[in-house]
């Protein structure tokens, strides 16, 4: 939950607004987003990372209201995609301060990126070298990291982990084709490299993926200082830094992660014998996740007789799927509460399952709520403030969720709710 949430006589308030009543104003399903919560971790993360730079993840969960915190904030902005790029230049976001990511950036994309000043470009393939190379050609120069495949098995999600060999982001060590794009970057007129980046993984509790990760990049840059003279000012570990999505889970603190970090990356330096680089981050989940909640409607409750007897309570609420992926997806784990009024129920199994046409439209596996959940209850999840707005679909034609900021007792639409002209605003009909 963010910061700010609290029941009082069963009515769930967060950013000092009950739920109840912010819904009869902009109805369900809605995001609510904590704003001093996703402030106060952004802060979080900037100051214990006050000698290095953070850069939030915007593919967390990114609008132009977000990327105007995230400058007030002081951190710098990750970018992976043009669409994010727009968003962030719309809310007059410094492109000075923006890095951006993709392993597949085409060449219009590129010229675009650098020609309004993006702060730093991570590469990840030969043919983008030589793409930013003929772009550095016509006069525009780039500031360019590599991105490396580290080589270290994330515990995480086999589809959001990203440091092993097998899977499409980075330049492996291992085979030297991270040597070989630095040198092909070093040997181009017009840009400059400022580092190696890593990215091992996304949700990962347990630090010593980064320590392998730092190693074997500093290793690298060794490499780089010793064979060719060059020695890499920065060095980027990416994001990744998990959140408690239920009550097993225990987060990440950032300013143990940051004292954690800064002893590996001095001794292996001291170690190598090369100067220290500097170091960057790149939170997302971090900083947004647990910022946001969404709060559905409960529309039909439906008890189901399971294998051996026991009974599970299919709660369907006005969303799924399509504003939440990632049970499906990933099979993640999430939480729910009953937001409206107060029970004295006994809690029984229920599965939060929303409106979509098929079995695994689920949002919440298991959860203990209270036996009298009824039609017309609310029902809000927290932790819902990463990859679930910015994963959203119109899958069945669902008109995606607004994002409503909560701030000490007063809301904003910052993402308004989709509308039925909006569906239909590409649908050309039959010409
Ligand atoms: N930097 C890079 C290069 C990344 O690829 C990512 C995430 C991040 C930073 C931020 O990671 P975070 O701190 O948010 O974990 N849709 C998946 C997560 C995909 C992550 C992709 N990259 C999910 O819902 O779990």
């Amino acid at each position: 939950w963010s910061q700010t949430a609290q029941k009082v006589d069963g009515e769930l308030h967060v950013g000092g607004l009950s739920l109840p009543d912010l819904v009869a104003n902009v109805n369900t399903p809605a995001y609510v987003l904590d704003e001093a919560d996703f402030r106060s971790r952004a802060r979080a993360f900037r100051d214990a990372f006050a000698a290095y730079d953070v850069f939030y993840a915007g593919k967390a969960f990114l609008c132009t209201a977000v990327a105007g915190w995230v400058q007030e904030e002081g951190l710098n902005l990750d970018v992976c995609s043009n669409g994010e790029l727009t968003v962030a230049l719309r809310a007059g976001f410094d492109p000075a301060r923006i890095g951006y990511h993709g392993n597949n950036k085409s060449l219009m994309e590129l010229r675009r990126a650098v020609s309004v000043g993006v702060g730093r470009i991570i590469v990840d393939s030969f043919d983008e070298i030589e793409r930013l190379a003929s772009i550095a050609g016509e006069g525009l120069a780039a500031r360019v990291m590599v991105r490396v495949t580290a080589g270290v098995e994330a515990h995480t999600h086999e589809y959001i982990a990203t440091a092993h060999e097998d899977q499409k982001f980075g330049f492996s060590i291992t085979n030297g084709q991270a040597f070989e794009a630095v040198r092909r970057v070093l040997a181009a007129p017009n840009l400059e490299l400022l580092g190696l980046h890593s990215h091992i993984g996304s949700q990962i509790f347990d630090s010593s993926g980064f320590e392998v990760a730092a190693r074997r990049v500093l290793a690298l840059h060794a490499r780089i200082s010793d064979e060719l003279g060059v020695t890499l000012p920065e060095m980027d570990l990416g994001g990744g830094f998990g959140i408690a999505y239920t009550t097993q889970d225990d987060p990440a603190d950032p300013a143990q992660l940051a004292t954690e970090m800064s002893k590996i990356v001095e001794h292996e330096c001291r170690a190598l014998g090369i100067p220290e680089p500097r170091l960057s981050i790149e939170p997302g989940r971090a900083i947004v996740g647990p910022a946001m909640c969404t709060v559905y409607t409960v529309g039909t409750v439906k008890e189901v007789q399971l294998d051996g007897g026991a009974v599970r309570t299919y709660v369907s609420v006005d969303g799924g799927m399509s504003d939440n992926i990632r049970t499906a997806l990933y099979d993640a784990d999430y939480s729910a509460t009953l937001a409206s009024r107060a029970s004295a129920a006994p809690p029984v199994l229920s599965r939060v399952v929303g409106k979509h046409c098929e079995a695994g439209d689920i949002v919440v596996k298991d959860e203990f709520l209270p036996g009298d959940v009824r039609p017309g209850d609310l029902v809000a999840v927290p932790g819902t403030g990463a990859y679930c707005r910015s994963m959203a679909s119109n899958y069945n034609h669902a008109l995606r969720p607004p994002v409503v900021a909560v701030r000490d007792g007063v809301a904003r639409v910052v993402v308004r709710r989709e509308t039925e002209d909006d569906l239909l605003a590409t649908d050309m009909g039959d010409q």
